[in-house]
């Protein structure tokens, strides 16, 4: 126990959100959807998304070349590099395996990981992966880089407003500011086609959209039972500083912080005083009350303070970019670490729901450690914001076609990509073209 390396967590982050986005109101009207639907009814107000010259290889090259360029990194500090997404171009050839050509420069090969794929969830997986191997008998006293990216885009219909992209890159050692809390984890997998994508020729996901937020739920209440359990204590929200999500769209993370309060209030063995007002609730069982309007409305209400404390400020990539599948939590995290000043942050815990489709989820903890390190990983991480309000707003029209455009041009081979190279933000990596045997080729639009 002794030997584990001291505060294993993530040491600096890196955001990259589309330099294109859809807003959500013009969204409604070329949708002819009810107004407020999206905006109020899901709670989203914009949608970031990518033309055909980035791709999932793409967005993790900016990812990662961006965290090592502003965090000082140099490529020989990294032993481990782990990919989590759910966007497949090829079925053999890792996502990871293109990103060493970052490494090639620095002469650095030996670097383990690979990538990770389930649904929403490979993020975390990978992140799992870093942590397991820095406080393994393998590690050799690097750094670990995790990068979760993905290109979320729905066919036509009712789930296309809940789109999104982009990516997280995180570097993950020991001594780190954000300390992953040990031994505090619960987690739930089981099988349910509520969101897959069986279709390889066809970047859109077949879903099961209700089906979809009844197992998110469940593995919610899942997840904290179990987290809850290993916690030692009667542990409840009162516990946490902060609890992020993974954010399909910001109205169901609102439910999800509910449906916490809800689970104390089940576990709670003094409901009326505690829970004053609430007793006719008493006896219900949770797996009943997934869409049960009552409950959610009582539970919702009273804890509407708790929300807006605790996760509301964690929601403002997910609002303004959409559902970027793996990196939608970490979404979340850099969210709220922004929304506070450095010297409010030390000691703060925060709690993390994971979840991907089909399904697999996890629920942690991460304490902020006063460390040195914490300015730096701020002041950086800040910087990734600075592009939120650079971007393009386009309109309805022009978003569908480029989605037309992206559904053409995948695995045509040879491809010469047409989206518009000014549109890029500087520093950004794009597909120059792919080649008759679909080699892929990229340039880096200069800084
Ligand atoms: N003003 C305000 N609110 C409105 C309006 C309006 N004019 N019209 C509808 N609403 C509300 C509805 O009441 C509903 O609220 P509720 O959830 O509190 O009941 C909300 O807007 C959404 O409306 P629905 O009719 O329920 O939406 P629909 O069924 O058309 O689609 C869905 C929603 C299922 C989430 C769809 O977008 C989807 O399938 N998305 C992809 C799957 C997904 O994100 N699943 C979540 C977990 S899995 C994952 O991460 C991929």
């Amino acid at each position: 126990m002794d030997r584990w390396p001291k505060d294993v967590g993530i040491r600096a982050i890196h955001f990259v959100v589309p330099s294109l986005y859809v807003d959500q109101t013009d969204l409604e009207r070329y949708d002819q959807a009810a107004e407020g639907k999206y905006t109020i009814g899901l709670g989203q107000k914009q949608m970031g998304f990518c033309t055909d010259l980035e791709d999932i290889n793409s967005l993790c090259l900016t990812a990662v070349s961006q965290l090592v360029e502003n965090n000082g990194i140099d490529y020989t500090d990294i032993g481990r590099l782990e990919v989590g997404t759910e966007t497949i171009i090829d079925k053999s050839k890792s996502v990871k395996s293109v990103l060493m050509k970052l490494f090639q420069p620095s002469g650095n090969f030996q670097v383990e990981g690979i990538d990770t794929t389930n649904a929403c969830y490979g993020g975390t997986a990978a992140l799992f992966n870093a942590l397991s191997w820095i406080e393994s008998s393998a590690w050799d006293g690097r750094l670990a880089i995790v990068v979760a990216a993905d290109i979320a885009v729905y066919a036509k219909g009712n789930a296309r407003p809940t789109g999104g992209a982009g990516a997280v890159a995180m570097l993950v050692g020991p001594d780190a500011p954000l300390v992953i809390e040990r031994g505090l984890r619960g987690s739930y997998m089981n099988h349910a086609y509520d969101f897959f994508k069986p279709d390889l020729t066809s970047e859109y996901p077949v879903v099961d959209g209700k089906l979809s937020i009844q197992c998110y739920l469940n593995a919610l209440d899942q997840c904290y039972k179990s987290y809850r359990s290993k916690c030692g204590k009667k542990c409840n929200l009162n516990e946490f500083d902060s609890f992020v999500f993974h954010t399909p769209y910001c109205k169901l993370v609102q439910k999800s912080l509910a449906r916490l309060y809800l689970n104390d209030f089940v576990n709670s063995d003094s409901k009326s005083e505690d829970y004053p007002g609430l007793e006719r609730f008493q006896d219900i069982s949770l797996p009943d009350t997934y869409f049960d309007r009552d409950v959610e409305k009582a539970f919702m209400e009273r804890s509407k303070d708790t929300f807006e404390r605790m996760t509301k400020p964690s929601l403002l990539l997910a609002s303004r970019v959409g559902n970027m599948y793996t990196p939608s939590v970490y979404g979340g995290l850099a969210s709220y670490l922004v929304s506070l000043s450095v010297d409010q942050l030390p000691d703060k815990k925060i709690g993390v729901f994971s979840y991907g489709s089909g399904l697999a989820s996890s629920m942690y903890s991460i304490r902020v450690s006063g460390n040195d390190g914490l300015p730096a990983l701020i002041s950086n991480l800040k910087k990734s914001f600075d592009n939120l309000e650079r971007r393009l707003r386009v309109s309805p029209e022009n978003f569908t076609e480029v989605l037309e455009i992206r559904q053409k041009a995948l695995h045509q081979a040879p491809y010469v990509p047409i989206g518009n190279k000014s549109d890029l933000f500087p520093g950004t990596w794009y597909l120059s073209s792919v080649d008759e045997m679909h080699r892929r080729y990229y340039e880096r639009k200069e800084s």
